[in-house]
């Protein structure tokens, strides 16, 4: 990966994601692509070079990719599940049509392409714990079935085209960063911002509803080290799961009273989130990414609550100053 484009870069993975490339690589060579209405600020447009690309307009997309001699696309332009339920037109031409433009350039430009799928790729037909890398995907979702499209398209244009097309089933992903907005593992991140806040959390999600996720910096590096990982030792593609924990909601709560004793929780289920949380897996096995390019997380629960609740502790405490 020498020069980089990150398409959807002021979202929840790629704000995180353009500050990592740009340490990890040559900042100048990181493009942050984004669409109007979201454009970078901060740190994030004064780190490196950024450029209108909504995935949507395959012309800005290539011109962009021929200025900067780009050589690596992160695709990281998506609508979340529930927000996707609402306009499943919009998130099939995003998710899809925004995806098919991507592989066309990158088959042109001979550019290598990151997709991230899901834990929603997979519906209540596949099995439910250590849910296997190869099973059934039958998504009851919008969000799922463009990820599973996009999985099955990007294999295509990797087998047919020899595009180099690599990409992970992404747990929930928690952060203190980008709030994500719109996800069904949401509540796993709001929560910590009513514990440090000291306020009430009113939990959408179900007792006994448990779903995989991860912290974000474990995420990061795996979207980084899958893209760096040897082509000859990945028997698989689109897409690897990948998995660091698995909670329900009174996991998470109780791994939070740990540090913060007085924190208290009721629930108001929404019934869309609901109806897609137990649709999707409770636990996913990621041994094919821990074979194929040495995946391994690195937080756990616990680790992850004592450092949210400290960043947001930091962060809430600068913002009062400023
Ligand atoms: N975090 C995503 C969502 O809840 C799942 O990949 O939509």
């Amino acid at each position: 990966m020498k020069n980089i484009l990150v398409i959807g870069s002021t979202g929840q993975i790629g704000s995180e994601l353009t500050m990592k490339l740009r340490a990890n690589y040559n900042a100048s060579s990181v493009v942050a692509g984004y669409i109007k209405g979201a454009e970078p600020t901060g740190r994030l447009a004064e780190s490196g070079p950024h450029e209108e690309v909504d995935i949507t307009n395959a012309q800005q997309i290539a011109a962009v990719v021929d200025k900067y001699k780009i050589d690596t696309i992160y695709n990281l332009a998506a609508l979340l599940s529930a927000v996707a339920e609402r306009k499943p037109q919009l998130a099939w031409h995003i998710g899809i049509d925004g995806l098919l433009n991507v592989l066309e350039i990158a088959r042109e430009k001979h550019c290598a392409v990151f997709t991230p799928s899901s834990i929603g790729s997979f519906g209540p037909n596949a099995p439910k714990d250590g849910t296997p890398q190869d099973t059934i995907q039958q998504p009851k979702t919008i969000y799922g079935v463009t990820k599973v499209t996009g999985e099955l398209l990007s294999n295509y244009y990797f087998e047919r085209f020899g595009v180099d097309t690599r990409s992970v089933r992404f747990p929930g992903l928690i952060s203190y960063v980008t709030p994500p907005g719109g996800g069904t593992t949401d509540y796993a991140v709001d929560i910590y911002y009513y514990a440090v806040r000291g306020e009430k959390f009113k939990c959408p999600i179900a007792p006994g509803t448990f779903m995989d996720m991860m912290y974000m910096p474990d995420a990061l590096r795996a979207a980084i080290e899958i893209m760096e990982a040897d082509p000859e030792k990945l028997h698989h593609r689109n897409s690897f799961n990948i998995a660091a924990m698995s909670f329900d909601p009174e996991i998470i709560y109780q791994s939070i009273k740990q540090v913060i004793p007085d924190f208290e929780m009721e629930y108001e289920i929404d019934p869309l989130r609901q109806a897609i949380a137990e649709s999707w897996p409770n636990s996913l096995d990621d041994t094919c990414a821990r074979m194929e390019w040495g995946w391994e997380h690195r937080y756990d629960l616990q680790v992850m609550t004592a450092d949210m609740i400290d960043k947001l502790r930091r962060k809430f405490a600068t913002n009062q100053q400023a």
